[in-house]
């Protein structure tokens, strides 16, 4: 199988490493990929934008690709997985109308209220509302106020804050740049990003894990777009796990399907467990990044196979999943800077050392063929171990003989976790 995989970020270099392993993937590209990935892939850099149809359908058409892979939203949200669907390419990826449950947070709350998911209440708001409008729908939410960019915005549209005011600012700025507001009830509880492979109605959950979403150590500081993630997660009973399937991820693809629109790809469903269960934070139509690193580090099911049989609906038709036993954790090596404004240029070294994987992200090489920063996120560490600790102190080892000047990372990655600290109450 020759496989094209449309993303730059450590995800993707993720999704190829271990499509390598699978027998079945004789041949591995990317685009626009990164300079991390030159050793596992054939890089097309400049192919074109990741949310051109007709030019990710012109390369995988030009390479003969028999699958296509696509790790970011912002191509499904294009329509990118028609077109090659159009062109008979098979692809793992929703089409652009089942994309929408991650494009549109309307439309995923309009999905969530038709199959009885439970999830925030929202109230939308629309550039040029009036000021007691505005003030109105303040007063509903608090004390602690969720302000969401109604867009893409890679979790870095939404602010959460006990300050009004901040909040209002949030809605301000949202508005001014011409986009709708939701403003949202506080979902309480500890975070699960479950990964489900869908094609249709089959569901088949990967392991759960838990990003940390925050800039700094103790979830302070800005969102981003994810500082590091474990899986799985040992205060989350097996039955819980269960519980997220049947009542959201099965209940939202039956929904696609009744709808016209059946599911077809990666459905990442992100849940606080509250008082009554797991409640829906956001859906995204793809693989998580930092989560996907640490999930696909255990995942011993040959990976081409499993995405093929998803591109052309045999999903159902697949053995059951099997996983390493252990523990894998990811930890995000950022720029200065991230996610406000990162700074780009900066020489890495240390980072083909050995020990645990370090997976490129925003990463290039400069003109004397160093390799310098690039992006916001730069690299992903990822360490296994048979303990959450082992896992982390493989990561960090490995971190620690890394260096990106003005870099910053997060110490106290699945820290909680480790001392149990998070319960599902
Ligand atoms: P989103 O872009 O919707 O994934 O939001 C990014 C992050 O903001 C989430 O991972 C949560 O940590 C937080 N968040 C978003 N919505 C809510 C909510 N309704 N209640 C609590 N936290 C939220
Ligand atoms: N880890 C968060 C995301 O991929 O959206």
């Amino acid at each position: 199988m020759r496989i094209l995989v449309i993303g730059s970020g450590a995800r993707e270099h993720a999704l190829l490493l271990a499509l390598q392993q699978d027998p079945a993937a004789t041949e591995l590209h990317v685009a626009p990929g990164n300079a991390g990935m030159a050793g596992v892939a054939t890089v097309h850099h400049d192919f074109g934008s990741v949310a051109d149809p007709a030019a990710v359908t012109e390369l995988a058409q030009g390479i003969n690709a028999d699958l296509v892979v696509i790790g970011p939203e912002i191509p499904l949200v294009a329509g990118v997985a028609d077109d090659l669907r159009a062109a008979g390419i098979a692809v793992f990826g929703p089409s652009q109308a089942a994309a929408r449950i991650e494009g549109s947070k309307a439309f995923a709350k309009d999905v969530m209220a038709s199959a009885g998911v439970r999830t925030a209440q929202a109230e939308a708001l629309n550039p040029g509302a009036a000021e007691e409008e505005i003030e109105g729908v303040l007063d509903c939410f608090g004390p602690t106020w969720v302000v969401k960019d109604d867009g893409l915005a890679a979790g870095k549209g939404v602010v959460v804050t006990t300050d009004r005011a901040t909040a209002r600012e949030h809605v301000d700025a949202v508005l001014a740049a011409g986009n709708p507001v939701l403003l949202e009830s506080f979902l309480d509880g500890p975070e699960i990003s479950l990964f489900c492979l869908v094609d249709g109605e089959t569901v088949v959950p990967l392991l759960p894990a838990q990003d940390h979403k925050r800039a700094y150590d103790n979830d302070e500081g800005p969102n981003t777009g994810g500082m590091g993630a474990y899986t799985p997660l040992p205060w989350l009973p097996a039955e819980a796990a269960d519980r997220i399937v049947t009542e959201v991820c099965q209940p939202v693809a039956t929904e696609m399907v009744r709808r016209g629109t059946p599911y077809s790809g990666l459905l990442y469903a992100g849940v606080a467990w509250g008082a009554e269960g797991p409640a829906v934070i956001e859906f995204n139509a793809r693989f998580g990044d930092p989560e996907t690193q640490a999930v696909l580090a255990l995942l011993k099911t040959p990976l081409a196979g499993l995405l093929n049989a998803v591109a052309t609906g045999t999903l159902a038709e697949q053995p059951a999943l099997e996983w390493e036993e252990g523990y894998a954790l990811t930890v995000v090596l950022a720029a200065e800077g991230y996610p406000a404004a990162p700074r780009k240029g900066d020489v890495i070294t240390g980072a083909d050392r050995g020990g645990a994987a370090v997976l490129h992200a925003g990463t290039a090489r400069n003109g004397q063929g160093e390799l310098v920063s690039a992006g916001g996120r730069v690299l992903s560490i990822v360490g296994k171990g048979v303990s959450l600790a082992d896992a982390r102190e493989n990561a960090y080892d490995t971190l620690s003989h890394i260096s990106l000047p003005g870099s910053h990372h997060r110490d106290d990655i699945a820290l909680p976790a480790m001392r149990g600290e998070i319960s599902l109450g």
